[in-house]
């Protein structure tokens, strides 16, 4: 692992779960949590999460809960008792939403006797062209997510500095839409390199299709490793 401290999740964004748990086969040498989204969870359910788990890789839910705070809480108390070790909310759901998923972590891992997920708000997303008051809406949102106590945000690269001078580093700080040098975006607008968002203080590096589109995705891995131990 980097000295920065910074971790790779990758994102298995497939449809697929068979090829999704090669993935997890391919590279649990080098990756420890997993991304669970809305595409394998909405097929698959909740074997998706068990299966990457029996598969040895640890898992970030990524479902990025949105509803009123009783809705939410009651969906963070599943996630918690899946025994998932991070799971996301919209930031945009507001401060009493997010209390109420930190709540509702907290009372389904006392209830499956697992350890409390991190629960991280998503700010904006990565796919968001950044304009002008880009980094003020997430500095707002970080605040809320402070405000109700959940463990960290979801930003860009671009926005990690401020937000840990703002709010501590001790929030955490997850930062999708990376990409290699010279690769192609897709939809992410906001990105950075492995090594640029490790060097602003990102905590996690959610990475998908740069690893699990290559031909060698444990070579793209160790590429990664080496840019963030550099930074
Ligand atoms: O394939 P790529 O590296 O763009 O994957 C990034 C992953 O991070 C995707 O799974 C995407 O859903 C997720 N994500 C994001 N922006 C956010 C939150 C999550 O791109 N704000």
């Amino acid at each position: 692992m980097a000295t920065t401290g910074t971790e790779i999740i990758l994102a298995l964004d497939s449809d697929d779960l068979g090829e999704a748990l090669r993935m997890v086969d391919m590279t649990r040498d080098r990756v420890r949590t997993y991304k669970v989204g809305s595409i394998l969870f909405t097929r698959y359910g909740t074997d998706s999460v068990r299966r990457v788990k029996q598969a040895g890789g640890e898992v970030f839910l990524d479902l990025k809960f949105h509803d009123i705070p009783n809705t939410v809480r009651g969906a963070a108390r599943a996630a918690s008792g899946l025994g998932v070790r991070l799971f996301t909310v919209h930031a945009p759901g507001g401060v009493e939403m997010m209390r109420a998923a930190a709540e509702g972590a907290a009372e389904g891992a006392v209830g499956a006797g697992v350890e409390r997920p991190l629960v991280v708000g998503v700010t904006v997303l990565t796919s968001i062209r950044g304009e002008g008051d880009t980094l003020d809406l997430v500095l707002r949102r970080a605040a809320a997510a402070t405000e109700a106590g959940i463990d960290g945000v979801v930003c860009s690269a671009r926005e990690v500095s401020a937000v840990k001078s703002e709010y501590g580093s001790g929030l955490v700080a997850v930062v999708p839409g990376i990409r290699l040098g010279g690769e192609s975006g897709d939809d992410q607008a906001r990105v950075a390199t492995p090594g640029g968002a490790a060097s602003a203080g990102a905590d996690f590096l959610v990475i998908g299709r740069s690893v699990t589109r290559a031909a060698d995705p444990a070579a793209v891995l160790e590429h990664i490793e080496e840019d963030i131990r550099n930074a």
